[in-house]
Formats: C-alpha cells, structure tokens, sequence
C-alpha cells in the first residue's frame, strides 16, 4: 500500500506508547495521520467510532489501543476483555465495510513462557495472565472474523518517548537510589517504539495480511535492559539481578517470550536493527532532549 497522501485513523495515536510513534512514522511518510485518544474516540462505541468513520472517511484503520495494565486487569477482567477481546473485531467489521486495510496490536504476553527457542508467529497462544487472555482472545475474534485485509503484528517489552515505560521507570528509581533490584529469569525482545512504528509501515508497504511478529533484534531479561539503561545514562547505581519470586506481581508472566522475526524479515526484507542500538537513541536522544516525539 502506497501511504503518501492516505487518511490513517489511529486508535490510541494522540496519547498511546505506540500509538504516537505511528503518528509520527505516518506523518514522515507523507500519509495523513488521525491521532484519537478515549477522550476523542470510545473504541467500546463502535455506533461512535461508525460515525467518526463516515466523517473522516480513513484509507486505513490502525488499533493501537488496548487495556494495557497487566497486573491490574487481574481485578479489571470485565474491561480488559471489552477493549482487548471485543472491541478488535467490532473495529475489524468497520474496516470491512469500508474495504480498507485494519490493523492491530497484540503482545508476547500470549505466550506461556515454556519454550526456549524464539516465538513463531504460528505458536498456537498459551497465555495465563487476564491480559494475555484478553489479548489472545482478540486475536482469535479477528481471524475468526476473518477479514482478509486485517494485519495483526505482536509486539513486546515497549520502551520509547511520549508516555511512562519501563526503561524511564528504571532510569528515575536510579536516579533517587543507590540500588535497585530487577528481575533476571525472564527474557523478552526489548523494541522501539520508534522502530516498531517504521516497521509497521515496511509491512504495510508490502501488503501484509495475517500474524507478524516485530520487535528489535536480540534478547535480554529485564535485569539486563535495566543495566544496559542505567550504563547509557551514566548513572552511579547497582543493579541487582533478582529472581520473579523476589517481585511477586499480580499477573504471572512468561518466563521466555522472545518473537522470531523471521517471517516480517522475509516479508519486508529489513532487520530490525538490535536493541542495544535502539535503547543508545532513547537513553541518549530522546531522553536527553526531554522526551519530545
Ligand atoms: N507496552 C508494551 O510493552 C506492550 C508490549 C506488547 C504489546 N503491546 C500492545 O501494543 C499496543 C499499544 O500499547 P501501548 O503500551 O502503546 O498502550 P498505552 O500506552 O497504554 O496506550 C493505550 C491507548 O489506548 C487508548 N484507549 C484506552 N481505552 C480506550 C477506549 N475505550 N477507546 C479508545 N482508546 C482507548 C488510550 O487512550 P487514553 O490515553 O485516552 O486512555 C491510549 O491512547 C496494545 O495493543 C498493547 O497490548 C504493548
């Protein structure tokens, strides 16, 4: 698809991690990006979100929207299931009436944990968390639905400008202690919002259809992302690797869930660079200058 000049509606694009770095991937693409927040648009009014596309007449649907509070959708099952489970499809339908292209977010955190070798896009998900169910859900309620226009791409262990992520959080506790401890038994792929955005846009330069897998090259634990961090930063603070059982958290997440990009690399022909690199241009460039998309 060619974006330049293409209206693109982005559910979650004004205040979203994701979202706004696909606002700005969009805009430096030529297209005519359409950030929405809740305030804007209720993705869980689809009556609402009809309208809006009637007035706005989009090119291309893209849902980066969610409930995206893993612990607390434990005591919030109803709404992580209305905006993850429900609301995917319903939006899926709104595109298919309008024959143009949709595309949605989903998450590593599908995945149960028990593999040791990288995700494929075709794992059949295992998820435990009330997150991950929700999100799987919403997966299957799409290809369920079955519009052959809908690219679903997961995506995991976010870090970049514009709103509260994990590498900011280390970054701030560091800057107040002397010590922190961050847990080194689970290992994900660490991705740039920045970079994932771009990458969206590769897929979609290419047409792709069905179940992607984006994310930066290479793998970490958390301990690990925390240290590489704080060394960019410069900042005079330990950081103590601890295991899961040291942080009990509400929802369990998956020891292993890194994501084999293979399938977007033979898709698109690009690798995504590594994410040691990604994170020297967040710590070093974005945060720097203030956090600013
Ligand atoms: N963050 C991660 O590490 C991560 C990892 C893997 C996958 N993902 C997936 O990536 C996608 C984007 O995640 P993110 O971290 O960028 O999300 P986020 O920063 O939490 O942003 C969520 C967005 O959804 C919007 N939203 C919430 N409820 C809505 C509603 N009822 N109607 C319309 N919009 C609503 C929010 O708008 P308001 O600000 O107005 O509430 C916000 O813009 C999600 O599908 C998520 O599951 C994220």
């Amino acid at each position: 698809m060619e974006l330049k000049g293409k209206s693109v509606i982005i559910f979650g694009g004004r205040t979203g991690l994701l979202g706004q770095a696909l606002t700005r991937a969009f805009r430096l693409a030529g297209a005519r990006p359409v950030p929405l927040s809740s305030q804007d648009c209720d993705i869980l009014d689809p009556r609402g979100v009809d309208l809006l596309l009637d007035r706005r007449d989009p090119d291309l649907m893209v849902n980066a929207a969610a409930y995206t509070q893993v612990d607390l959708a434990e005591d919030q099952e109803e709404m992580a299931f209305a905006l993850n489970a429900t609301a995917p499809p319903l939006l899926a339908s709104l595109a298919a009436k309008r024959l143009i292209p949709f595309v949605h977010f989903s998450t590593d955190f599908v995945f149960c944990g028990n593999k040791h070798t990288p995700y494929l896009p075709y794992d059949d998900p295992c998820p435990f968390s009330v997150y991950g169910i929700s999100k799987a859900d919403g997966e299957r309620g799409l290809l369920r639905f079955g519009y052959e226009r809908t690219l679903i791409i997961r995506i995991s262990w976010l870090f970049g400008p514009g709103r509260t992520n994990f590498v900011d959080k280390i970054l701030s506790l560091c800057e107040t202690r002397g010590t922190i401890s961050v847990v080194n038994d689970q290992t994900g792929s660490p991705s740039y919002t920045p970079d994932v955005a771009v990458n969206t846009l590769a897929l979609l330069a290419h047409d792709a259809t069905g179940i992607h897998h984006v994310a930066n090259s290479g793998e970490t634990t958390w301990h690990g992302l925390a240290s590489e961090a704080v060394a960019l930063a410069g900042l005079d603070c330990t950081v103590e690797p601890v295991p899961t059982s040291a942080y009990p958290t509400k929802a369990v997440r998956p020891a292993y869930s890194v994501l084999d990009l293979s399938r977007f690399i033979q898709t698109t022909g690009v690798t995504p660079r590594h994410w040691k690199q990604a994170l020297a241009d967040y710590v070093l460039g974005d945060l720097r200058r203030g956090s600013v998309i």
